[in-house]
């Protein structure tokens, strides 16, 4: 099969989050299946060129496309990684700024204008693909497209088009005026209308009600979006096509995260020689200036943002801290919790560390350092730092939500078989209890390097994964 694959992150190129880490693996799986991949993303003046061996492809210089009336020039640049071809759509006015996403009042045209370039790259190679394959917001437009500006073309005649959601919080809301600057029908956006939710031009709303199918990165994810509760106002729409709906959990990179391989932190090791995770762990220690000690370490790798549940620690981050353990945090984000982690350093200097911003070196570090990690989401589509915690034998503190209820298996609820800790209600009592828990089993032992060996020997790799998505690839086509 041909598929066409949107991001607006990709790893090694440009990451936010985990959909860079999904982007940056899910397309090689699937192409070593015989299928033909192209990863389509925005040249953001962010990525590095040399580093990513980016060449310009010199006929696409100073091509164009026309949206709302307007010329918007574009150019291409091409990089393969894994046998996979990577295109980057050029535009300096909208793609140089300080940040991949903005609140810029043009936030609109970089995304639409991206849409709009590559059906017209794959227009002028003359690639038809078999499936779009959609990312987020930033390309949920492309069916749209496909039904009004680009409907005229043959090449698309037998196209479907998949949208993944990863995250239903950010839905590409824009107000009523975007409609013409998209050169989309404008009688779409009246109350009511396909484009509409709450007065203003929603365009995952517009994705999941035009998309051929619909899917998230758990499966139960797929189910909670479905209620008020997690589903953004957006509820009903996914109840609309819930026979399109479905949920494929994400898988891990195993190039990437792999205690035995890993050559950013000081020690490798395996489910064998699990005991030298702890050269890691001094090695954080120091990292933190914190003195060796064999206490637990806490670790916490994570965007600051209100999905990451951190109001949990305020009513007990201060009884925490009289505990003999020691707490490192690595994030950025929102400064409330920049703010709210800074001020408990202040008052435990000699206990918890943050390292306020993005490092991946600290965030391998920290997964192969510490003995516990901790993700107290409200609400978590997949998450991915649990399953890197597995397979480096640290054990995770999640609630049971989304992909984490889906991969957490609570060792108290399941004795034998339980890889971690999982509370159930957002609640900070449920959270304090399961952190003391896990602290009072870290000293048995036996059964925490039983706990760590079914964690290090779960099958978290892309293969699983990236089957389910061509077997859905294929049903889509069959349709
Ligand atoms: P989300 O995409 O919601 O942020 P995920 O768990 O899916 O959550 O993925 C987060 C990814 O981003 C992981 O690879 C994690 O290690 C990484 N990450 C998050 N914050 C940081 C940070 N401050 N520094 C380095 N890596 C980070
Ligand atoms: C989103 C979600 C996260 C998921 C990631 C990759 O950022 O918040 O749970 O793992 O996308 O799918």
């Amino acid at each position: 099969m041909k598929i066409c694959y949107l991001s607006s992150e990709c790893v090694p190129f440009i990451k936010t989050g985990g959909l860079a880490d999904v982007s940056g693996s899910l397309p090689a799986e699937i192409q070593k299946n015989r299928n033909e991949m192209k990863v389509f993303l925005p040249l953001y003046d962010l990525i590095d060129y040399e580093k990513n061996n980016l060449e310009e492809i010199p006929e696409y210089a100073g091509s164009s496309v026309f949206i709302g009336g307007k010329e918007y020039f574009y150019s291409l640049h091409y990089a393969e990684r894994e046998g996979v071809s990577h295109f980057f759509i050029g535009n300096n006015d909208l793609y140089n700024r300080k940040s991949v996403y903005t609140n810029a009042p043009d936030e609109d045209m970089r995304f639409i204008f991206f849409q709009y370039a590559v059906l017209n790259v794959i227009q002028r190679m003359q690639w038809s693909p078999d499936v779009i394959h959609c990312h987020d917001w930033q390309s949920a437009l492309i069916p749209e497209l496909l039904k009004t500006s680009f409907s005229w073309d043959k090449l698309f005649s037998n196209t479907k088009t998949l949208l993944t959601i990863h995250n239903l919080a950010y839905q590409g809301i824009f107000g009523t005026k975007t409609v013409r600057d998209a050169g989309l029908p404008e009688n779409k956006i009246l109350p009511g209308g396909l484009y509409e939710h709450n007065g203003l031009f929603n365009f995952m709303k517009t994705g999941i009600l035009t998309a051929d199918y619909i899917s998230t990165v758990s499966q139960s994810y797929a189910e909670e979006i479905k209620t008020s509760e997690y589903g953004e106002g957006l509820q009903s729409f996914i109840q609309m096509r819930s026979d399109r709906v479905s949920g494929i959990l994400n898988g891990v990179d195993t190039l990437q995260w792999n205690p035995q391989t890993d050559n950013i932190i000081p020690q490798n090791y395996g489910v064998e020689s699990v005991l030298l995770k702890k050269v890691n762990k001094s090695a954080l220690l120091k990292f933190a200036g914190m003195q060796d000690t064999a206490v637990p370490v806490i670790g916490i790798v994570s965007r600051f943002a209100y999905q990451k549940g951190f109001e949990l620690f305020e009513s007990f981050i201060d009884s925490l801290m009289q505990k003999e353990i020691r707490m490192i945090v690595l994030g950025d984000g929102e400064s409330k919790y920049v703010d709210f982690f800074k001020n408990a350093v202040s008052r435990f200097p000699e206990k918890l560390f943050l390292h306020h911003g993005y490092s991946n070196e600290l965030a391998h570090l920290i997964t192969a350092g510490a003995d516990i990690f901790l993700m107290p989401s409200r609400y978590e589509p997949c998450g991915l730092n649990q399953m890197y915690s597995f397979i480096y034998g640290t054990i995770p503190v999640v609630r049971k939500t989304g992909g984490l209820a889906d991969t957490v298996t609570d060792i108290e609820d399941n004795p034998e078989t339980g890889n971690g800790y999982a509370f159930e209600n957002f609640e900070p009592g449920e959270f304090y209890n399961k952190i003391c828990k896990a602290l009072e089993h870290f000293n048995d032992k036996e059964k925490w390097i039983e706990m760590q060996t079914r964690g290090m020997n779960s099958d978290f790799t892309w293969g699983n994964s990236a089957n389910k998505y061509i077997e859905l690839y294929n049903k889509m086509c069959l349709h």
